[in-house]
């Protein structure tokens, strides 16, 4: 037993009613363990109805099956944003949650992550936005769970497991320790991972099956051991790694400052000679502030840094034109900014966008960045990579260090 993270309470008075998307079972299954939680955190925010794309003839089956009151069912589509909504996902297919919530999202939706009080959640796991942890779950230690993963009733996560975004663990599966777990993970009922395992993007795991050493990405597996027993969709995946920059690098990333399309979308604007470059890349190595190149398939194919403009974190990057539109700058925005926070080199980070960038702004919206205060600036958009939960003790209290 344990009280929640603080960054999973309800007890916001801003919180005025909760939307919960989807509208199936488990939506239902949804209000019990949200009534759970409001007995637990002494809350009682009311449910104003249900966000469903899929609605007709929904609104019967939910009140016949279970609701005495009334609410709204809606498209997600048709939901019009209002101050004091939270929103509570019930979603567990992960493309549909895919599919989904990003739309909610752009209109400024915040989203609880829901840790049922009989979850066990242990020291210094870190946890995305909108994450369902059902009853009876374990969650040991050293665990990072990206944003609207959905662990299920009497699951076990092992120590030191990733598991990545949309992903889902159905009840009484098993992850092992060390195990990475990719992206839009479907692990059905009762499945397993031994330890050290890695499950790529997109696999499905069937029901009791167990993966020994590794599942592919967009493969289905069955059986014991699981065997390969259909593909979902080719591999379009591409190795990124990021290093951090130096002095070899000098060339690579004056190339890339001085593109037209960076100059263009550049805050700063003019064009920038070579003894201006080396003098600023030798001095911006020197102060430390997190600057990584990117390769892509072992070839350098972008940077991305962050610098403190007093006392906030703002991020650039700039991917080389040969490389663009292939989802390298939104993958490695998002692994950039994870490697920071983990590292502690900051606790938010900021992105200022002029509003006619639109692969930046669409990049950055990929990589989980929601829209921040205003700059002042008509034409610069600031975007913002939400704190996540972490260093939390089994009791969900702040822990140092
Ligand atoms: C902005 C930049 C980093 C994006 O990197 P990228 O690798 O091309 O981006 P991705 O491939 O991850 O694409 C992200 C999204 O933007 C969309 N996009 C890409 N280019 C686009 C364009 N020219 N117009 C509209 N959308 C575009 C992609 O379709 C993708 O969205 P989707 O997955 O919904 O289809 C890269 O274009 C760049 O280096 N631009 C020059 C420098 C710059 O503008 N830096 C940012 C300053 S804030």
């Amino acid at each position: 037993m344990h009280g929640l993270p603080e960054s999973c309470s309800l007890r916001n008075t801003a919180y005025k009613r909760i939307w919960i998307v989807g509208a199936s079972h488990n939506a239902r299954e949804m209000m019990g363990f949200l009534r759970d939680i409001q007995q637990h955190q002494e809350t009682d925010i009311p449910v104003a109805g249900f966000l469903d794309d899929g609605m007709a003839g929904k609104k019967e089956i939910i009140r016949e099956k279970l609701f005495p009151f009334d609410f709204t069912i809606l498209p997600a589509k048709d939901y019009v944003p209002r101050s004091g909504d939270l929103f509570l996902n019930s979603i567990g297919t992960p493309e549909n949650k895919q599919r989904v919530v990003p739309k909610l999202l752009q209109k400024g939706a915040t989203f609880i992550t829901l840790v049922h009080p009989t979850v066990h959640f242990g020291y210094n796991n870190s946890v995305g936005l909108g994450c369902i942890f059902q009853p009876y779950s374990v969650c040991t230690t050293n665990i990072h769970f990206g944003n609207f993963i959905s662990i299920g009733s009497y699951c076990l996560v092992a120590d030191d497991v990733t598991i990545g975004d949309f992903s889902t663990l159905m009840t009484r599966s098993f992850a092992g320790s060390g195990s990475a777990i990719g992206k839009l993970v479907c692990m059905n009922t009762g499945s397993s991972t031994m330890e050290y395992t890695v499950i790529e993007d997109r696999a499905t795991i069937g029901v009791h099956s167990v993966i020994l050493r590794k599942a592919k990405t967009g493969c289905v597996y069955f059986g014991l051991p699981a065997k390969p027993i259909g593909q979902t969709e080719q591999n379009k995946n591409f190795t990124l790694i990021l290093c951090k920059a130096q002095e070899k690098d000098v060339k690579f990333v004056f190339d890339l400052v001085n593109d037209d399309l960076a100059r263009t979308m550049s805050l700063g604007g003019s064009r920038i000679t070579m003894e201006e470059h080396e003098t600023w890349f030798r001095q911006r190595l020197r102060n430390g502030n997190p600057f990584y190149i990117g390769y892509c398939d072992n070839t350098p194919c972008g940077y991305v840094r962050f610098d403190d403009k007093e006392g906030d974190i703002f991020i650039s990057v700039a991917i080389a034109g040969k490389f663009r539109g292939r989802g390298i700058g939104s993958a490695m925005i998002s692994a950039s900014c994870r490697a920071v926070l983990l590292m502690k080199a900051a606790s938010c980070i900021h992105a200022d966008i002029k509003s006619t960038n639109t692969a930046s702004l669409r990049a950055f919206q990929k990589a989980w960045f929601v829209p921040a205060a205003d700059t002042g600036t008509p034409d610069v958009i600031r975007l913002r990579y939400p704190e996540q939960v972490k260093n939390t003790d089994c009791y969900g209290r702040k822990v140092a260090g």
